[in-house]
């Protein structure tokens, strides 16, 4: 069950991507302190992304050392397959990109969506900085989530990209109370105001939380 650290109908979701890696218990506790509401872990496969991150027994490892809900993202090609051991390992929220497809016969986006779901583990949707909303009309309704990239997906430290938080508004004016409009990259107060003021209702932040002294301010200064 998703709960939150806060009130604030703002989430807060720090990307350990920009942890350290040797100290990832520490990091992850220091954030958890400082008022996080979910732990946000970035998954490439190398393919999808020209980048190779964390797999199924970091994130098993992650769930044995908080409570806070483990939010998923897959940055990788055939997501289908590996639902399931993401699922066991521990996600709370499963964000599989649209652009990746689904890669079997018997199963589509939509499918994949409502399997998710399933589980009772929130499903989410993410689209890269060239695809137009538009072109996941049909699975607003469905996704939990709809994880909106405001960088080009694979490295942290990264410039948002402003023309991206522009498909924020027609997102949520298809959303209904509950479901969660997400975005990841380049995120920092200025660029928080910007996604929320266009929609926005979970802010992913890598660089911006880790590499401050002060990670309690800095998640405040987000909200
Ligand atoms: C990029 C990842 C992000 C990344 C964000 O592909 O999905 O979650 O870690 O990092 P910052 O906030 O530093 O741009
Ligand atoms: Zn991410």
């Amino acid at each position: 069950m998703i709960k939150n650290n806060s009130n604030s109908k703002i989430i807060i979701s720090p990307s350990i991507l920009s942890a350290d890696f040797t100290n990832l218990e520490r990091d992850i506790k220091s954030i958890e302190a400082a008022g996080a509401d979910w732990v946000h872990i970035d998954v490439m496969d190398g393919h999808f992304v020209p980048n190779i991150t964390i797999g199924i027994p970091v994130v098993k490892s992650i769930r044995k050392i908080t409570d806070l809900p483990l939010d998923v993202h897959l940055m990788i090609e055939n997501p289908d397959k590996y639902v399931d051991d993401f699922i066991r390992a521990g996600a709370d929220i499963l964000t599989i990109h649209y652009e990746a497809g689904v890669n079997s016969v018997s199963m589509n986006t939509e499918d994949l969506l409502n399997k998710i779901k399933s589980y009772g583990v929130k499903a989410g949707l993410s689209i890269k900085p060239k695809t137009p909303p538009e072109e996941i009309k049909k699975y607003i309704s469905i996704a939990d989530l709809i994880l909106v990239m405001t960088v080009e997906p694979g490295f942290g430290g990264q410039k948002f990209m402003p023309e991206c938080a522009e498909k924020l508004p027609y997102i949520k004016s298809l959303q209904k109370e509950g479901q969660y409009l997400q975005v990841d990259g380049g995120i920092n107060t200025e660029t928080a105001k910007n996604c929320i003021e266009k929609g926005a209702n979970s802010l992913v932040a890598g660089n911006y939380i880790f590499n401050n002294k002060d990670r309690k301010s800095a998640i405040l200064s987000l909200r």
